[in-house]
């Protein structure tokens, strides 16, 4: 069970009660920041500031789909868009019937546990990266199940050392998460093993892939890759196309697995809205925007890297993801006091690495997420910081 929800079962007597949303804990930080001339510059969520394709916009205004009700499951110009995609990306045929909707990937990642379990009621547990995106474990609160986090493989935060799962937390175990590149290291997981371990021991396998675009070490990878069977990868345009705020992404692989959980969902009434699918469907059918924007995020990647290593801060480049994940110098103690001075100094919110779990504690993740000007103003600030 995780730090945070045994917090709150404990202070409730039992019952759920909602921990504080991750982000708002940065509130005083905010302000800071707000403080210093030129204002504050967030790099805290990785929320996309740059443009989605013009032809995903065009498509969610002339699509003509507002009056009737959508498929739960994708239209079938969506599912086909998403199945080429798969297709041009990785080089895996995967049928549109094989492919479902869902609205963003966030809420699929907080559903899915609660919808396996009810498939399987004798399996209580969701695996998933102990440094990782905090709607792993919080799914597996959502329904009442453990999650139980797996430690990484690279002292950096990236991969997972499956060899280190309980076998009796694998018994009972409805699924194990991955993701890769992973939020917030940017470290690349070995998608054959972790394909082969939940196969071994009749685990599915959920992929989360919405970063994948942005893989900076060998070519994009997907757990379906390694064949479908107990396989899920699932997709957005949250990231690859701008489109965060339209909600839209897509989970694929193993029919049954994909079956199941498209009926479900429909039975739930989870649908994405017509206009949406007809935006997601031509992103998907897009790579140049793609192309564009990996230039956009190495560059800046680049700049912050640079500038915090300057400053003090070593900072190396991700092997996947817009994120630097930096290791918190002595001088500052933890990930809090530094995300504080950087706040003051710098006029950049960045995030303690704690709030992706205990074991990321010691970090701090950056998320180039703002335009090259406003980045190179927090350069500017850093190298008058006095810090390198
Ligand atoms: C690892 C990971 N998965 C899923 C999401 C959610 O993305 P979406 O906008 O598709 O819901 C995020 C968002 O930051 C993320 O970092």
């Amino acid at each position: 069970m995780s730090v945070v929800t045994e917090a709150v079962r404990s202070a409730t007597g039992g019952g759920f009660r909602p921990p504080p949303y991750p982000y708002d804990r940065l509130a005083s930080l905010k302000a800071m920041a707000g403080a210093l001339p030129g204002g504050a510059v967030d790099c805290s969520i990785g929320t996309p500031c740059d443009p989605p394709p013009p032809a995903a916009l065009e498509a969610l205004a002339t699509s003509g789909t507002e009056r009737g009700y959508p498929p739960s499951a994708g239209s079938p110009a969506f599912r086909r868009a998403a199945a080429e995609y798969l297709g041009r990306t990785f080089g895996v045929a995967v049928e549109p019937s094989a492919l479902a909707a869902c609205v963003g990937t966030k809420e699929m990642v907080a559903s899915t546990p609660h919808y396996l379990r009810l498939r399987d009621p004798s399996r209580d547990t969701v695996l998933y990266p102990s440094v990782s995106y905090p709607t792993y474990a919080m799914g597996a609160t959502l329904a009442g199940c453990r999650p139980v986090p797996v430690p990484p493989a690279d002292v950096d935060g990236g991969g997972l050392n499956l060899d280190a799962v309980d076998p009796h937390d694998a018994r009972r175990a409805l699924l194990l998460w991955v993701n890769s590149p992973g939020n917030p290291s940017g470290g690349l997981t070995d998608l054959d093993r972790a394909a082969a371990w939940g196969r071994h021991h009749g685990i599915p396998v959920l992929s989360d892939e919405c970063y994948v675009e942005y893989t900076w070490d060998g070519p994009p990878r997907t757990i379906l890759d390694a064949g479908d069977e107990g396989m899920v990868a699932v997709h957005s345009v949250s990231k690859r196309s701008n489109l965060a705020g339209v909600r839209a992404g897509f989970f694929a692989g193993d029919s049954a697995l994909v079956g199941y959980l498209r009926d479900v969902r429909q039975h739930a009434g989870m649908i994405v809205p017509g206009p949406v699918q007809a935006a997601a469907a031509a992103a998907w059918a897009d790579d140049e925007h793609v192309a564009a924007q990996r230039a956009r995020y190495w560059d800046r990647l680049r700049l912050l890297a640079t500038a915090l290593s300057d400053a003090g801060i070593p900072t190396s480049l991700p092997a996947g993801s817009f994120y630097l994940w930096a290791v918190v110098p002595p001088r500052w103690g933890d990930g809090w006091a530094l995300a504080e001075d950087l706040a003051k100094v710098s006029g950049m919110l960045v995030s303690p690495g704690d709030l992706y779990g205990p074991d990321g504690a010691g970090h701090v993740r950056v998320a180039v997420v703002q335009p090259a000007e406003r980045l190179a103003l927090v350069a500017e600030r850093l190298a008058a910081s006095g810090w390198g």
